[in-house]
């Protein structure tokens, strides 16, 4: 199937139709920056933006970095505010006037590690991190995803662990990518006392410096890099909106 997937981050909108068979983006992804403030009708003015720079009049995913239940996000970390309770899907679907699916970005992401990446053929739990302004889980076992956990906002001495263990918290204290590693250990291990998961692929934007701070993590489960890096949120985002096409 060929469907528009879209990525919406903090500081960029990005989007690219997606063969979902093979996986792969049919061009180069359009970056469109992250309105300032990132309110939702200005987000919506942009995914048309997308939409319209590849004449799109067919399914769309996108990808949005909060929880995201039947369609609402309910959450807004690094998002404003107005987004809890805001019906995603609906208002995509009216700025763009194509059918859109919406989901959690670190959602979106582990579906396309899962299905081409560094998950592929992987049974018992598997927990995809994406590491960069915010800290994105998705879990999946036995292939089959938990949707909308949320486990970069665990409690670590005190604070939410993404206010440490993020990229962001890296870049904002003036760590070294080893200094950040312990940090980021810490959290992993918490993770792995409380899940025990078989495996954790690290993605996002830190994880293209993984050979920096690998070799100070220390955890019972595997740890390997994700292969799709920036393409993973849009391909995911249109793995997600597959079930549009097959409902009609
Ligand atoms: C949000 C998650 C999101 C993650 C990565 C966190 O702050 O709460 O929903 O997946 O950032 O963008």
């Amino acid at each position: 199937m060929i469907i528009l997937g879209v990525d919406i981050g903090g500081s960029g909108i990005k989007g690219a139709p997606v063969d979902t068979e093979k996986g792969t983006m049919l061009s180069d992804r359009f970056r469109v920056p992250t309105p300032e403030g990132a309110e939702p009708a200005e987000v919506a003015d942009v995914v048309a933006e997308v939409a319209r720079n590849f004449d799109w009049k067919g399914p769309i995913g996108a990808g949005f970095p909060a929880v995201i239940q039947h369609g609402v996000a309910k959450t807004a970390a690094n998002v404003h505010k107005s987004w809890i309770g805001t019906h995603a899907e609906e208002l995509f679907s009216k700025s763009t006037g194509c059918p859109v699916r919406v989901l959690n970005d670190a959602d979106a992401a582990g579906m396309a590690e899962m299905r081409f990446g560094a998950g592929r053929g992987r049974n018992g739990v598997v927990f995809i991190i994406t590491i960069g302004t915010g800290l994105g889980t998705a879990v999946f076992t036995n292939g089959v995803l938990v949707p909308n956990t949320e486990l970069g906002h665990i409690e670590m001495d005190g604070q939410d662990a993404e206010m440490q263990a993020s990229d962001a918290a890296r870049q904002r204290d003036n760590l070294k990518w080893a200094q950040w590693g312990k940090r980021f250990n810490r959290y992993l291990q918490r993770l792995d006392a409380l899940f025990w998961p078989d495996v954790f692929i690290l993605g996002g934007g830190a994880s293209k410096k993984i050979d920096k701070f690998l070799e100070v993590l220390d955890v019972h489960a595997e740890i390997v890099p994700a292969e799709l890096e920036n393409e993973a949120g849009i391909v995911g985002a249109a793995i997600a909106a597959e079930a549009l096409v097959t409902a009609q």
